[in-house]
This record gives structure tokens, C-alpha cells and sequence, in this order.
């Protein structure tokens, strides 16, 4: 199973995603059945490592971020089977480009905040402008739902 997590510059919301859903498989001991990896719909920040201060959060969790960021592509429509985005600008973005791909795109596309079940928002927010807290948010909305993404993918782990 292949699973990409998207958001807009690939250097906060999405690594935060790619880290926290390898560390619940390595967690369960399911590493070795998924290839995960993350893009932005913008190219700003291609090559660089995840932000400081979301790596900051991450690590007081225990969580590390490998992620360099690069911007998504058509082939990524074709390659995974699992595209969830980070806010309805992404979602949006990521829909267009599988129109685009036409019968190539074969991924299922979808908000992860639809995994969410102890949160009601709908979108991650960009903690990019913002303090701390902001980064910490990021991680809680993330857990919740990379911990049921999990559980739908693996429920017997
Ligand atoms: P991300 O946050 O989409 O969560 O990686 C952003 C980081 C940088 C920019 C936009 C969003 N930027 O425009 O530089």
C-alpha cells in the first residue's frame, strides 16, 4: 500500500504527516507493508528538510521527519494508491491534477481530517505564520487522524 500525504509548501502539515504515520507503523511493526511519502501542490521549498519548528514538535513526541520536500506530479496520481490532503485548497489542487491524468490517476483521494474522530475540524491549518501552539496543533490533528487511517488500512494490527 502506497500512501502520500500532501499540503501546500511539503515543508510543515505534510512531513508532520509522513512522520507520524511511520511512526505509528513502526509502532505495529507494519513498516514493511507501506511505502509512504509526502509532496506540496508548490514548488517553493523543493529540496528542503521540514521546517525547524515542526520538526521541534515532532521530536517532543518522539517522532523524527525525514521528509525533503518536493512538489507533487502527475505520475504520483498513477503511482499511489492513498493521496490525503491537509486542507480543501490541497484536496482541490490534487483532484485537478487526477482530471489531468485522466485513466492513468488511480488514487483514492481523500481529506485526512475524515479520519479525525476527537476533532471536528475539517482542514489542518498552515502553522507556518504562527507560534508553537500552532505546530502542536498540527501534530494532535494528526495523530487522532493518522491513528484511525491506520485501523481502517490494518485493523487487525
Ligand atoms: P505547509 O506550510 O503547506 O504545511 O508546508 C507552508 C509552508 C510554506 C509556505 C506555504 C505553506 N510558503 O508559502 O512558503
Amino acid at each position: 500500500m502506497k500512501v502520500l500525504f500532501v499540503c501546500l509548501g511539503n515543508i510543515c502539515r505534510s512531513p508532520a504527516a509522513e512522520g507520524v504515520f511511520l511512526h505509528l507503523l513502526e509502532e505495529r511493526n507494519l513498516a514493511d507493508q507501506f511505502v509512504v511519502d509526502s509532496a506540496g501542490t508548490g514548488g517553493w521549498h523543493v529540496g528542503n528538510p521540514a521546517d525547524r519548528r515542526m520538526q521541534a514538535a515532532a521530536n517532543r513526541r518522539g517522532i523524527q521527519l525525514p521528509s525533503r520536500a518536493r512538489q507533487i506530479s502527475l505520475d504520483d496520481l498513477h503511482d499511489f494508491d492513498l493521496i490525503l490532503t491537509m486542507d480543501s485548497d490541497n484536496l482541490a489542487a490534487v483532484k485537478g491534477l487526477a482530471r489531468e491524468a485522466g485513466s492513468r490517476s488511480k488514487a483514492n483521494i481523500q481529506s485526512i481530517l475524515s479520519y479525525a474522530t476527537r476533532f471536528s475540524e475539517t482542514e489542518v491549518p498552515d502553522p507556518y505564520y504562527g507560534g508553537d501552539a500552532g505546530f502542536e496543533h498540527v501534530i494532535d490533528l494528526l495523530e487522532d487522524a493518522c491513528c484511525n487511517l491506520l485501523n481502517e488500512l490494518s485493523p487487525s494490527a
